[in-house]
């Protein structure tokens, strides 16, 4: 369970959550959408605990995670972040990149769930490049793979399809439908489109500063 309970964020003048409240049910999938500039990929920002909120709290399984006082460290949230714009590492090769959250586990666990992530994704192949060698999409299965791998209890993902072919909207959707199902995650997909995932009948919320609509 994700509660946001009258969490307030504002940047200067700008109010962009005002008391915003709303619950993430354990293991729901909630696609929230709403006009650009509005607010969504600083909801994901507050969640994951890279901004810190003015007013309120957040609530993460029982753990209260923020205050207008205190943050939990974003890296002890068991929250996975698929950034809108994907940051890798530049200086690690894609293989380093996706195994950095890893990096403390056993070898075979490591090699295990890599073969595994990148079969699925279609990113074998890529294992030696550094990021700048990648294309807009094999940059978006990278991220998406580095992300999953830690298999996070809850996943955070900001318009995962955006400017994709249909065949790698596919596989980056069935990729996270299949990892919400096996892992019981709780998911937020922002998108322009709702749409794309309505197979998965998602909790569906417009973004409004007060909460989902
Ligand atoms: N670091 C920042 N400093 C100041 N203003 C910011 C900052 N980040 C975002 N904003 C502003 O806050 C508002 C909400 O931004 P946000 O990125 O959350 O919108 P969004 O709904 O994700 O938009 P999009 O659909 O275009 O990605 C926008 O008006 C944006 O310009
Ligand atoms: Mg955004």
């Amino acid at each position: 369970m994700i509660e946001l309970q009258d969490v307030r964020k504002t940047y200067g003048d700008q109010v962009v959550l005002d008391r915003f409240s709303h619950g993430f049910a354990t293991g729901s999938f909630t696609a929230i959408s709403g006009p650009s500039g509005i607010g969504k990929t600083t909801l994901l920002q507050v969640i994951a605990g890279l901004l810190p909120i003015e007013e309120g709290q957040i609530v993460i399984d029982d753990q209260i995670t923020d205050t207008k006082v205190q943050a939990l460290h974003p890296s002890l949230r068991q929250v996975g972040y698929v950034f809108q714009f994907p940051a890798l590492w530049p200086h690690l090769t894609v293989r380093q990149n996706i195994l950095y959250g890893l990096m403390h586990q056993p070898r075979s666990l490591q090699e295990d769930r890599l073969s595994d992530i990148i079969t699925k994704l279609d990113i074998a192949e890529l294992m030696a490049r550094r990021p700048a060698e990648l294309s807009g999409g094999q940059a978006r299965r990278v991220s998406l793979a580095r992300t999953l791998i830690t298999r996070p209890r809850f996943v955070l993902l900001d318009e995962p399809l955006n400017n994709l072919d249909a065949r790698l909207k596919d596989q980056i959707l069935s990729m996270v439908a299949d990892y919400w199902v096996k892992q019981q995650a709780t998911v937020i997909w922002v998108t322009h489109d709702p749409g794309e995932v309505s197979g998965l009948a998602p909790v569906v919320g417009t973004f409004s500063p007060f909460g989902l609509v």
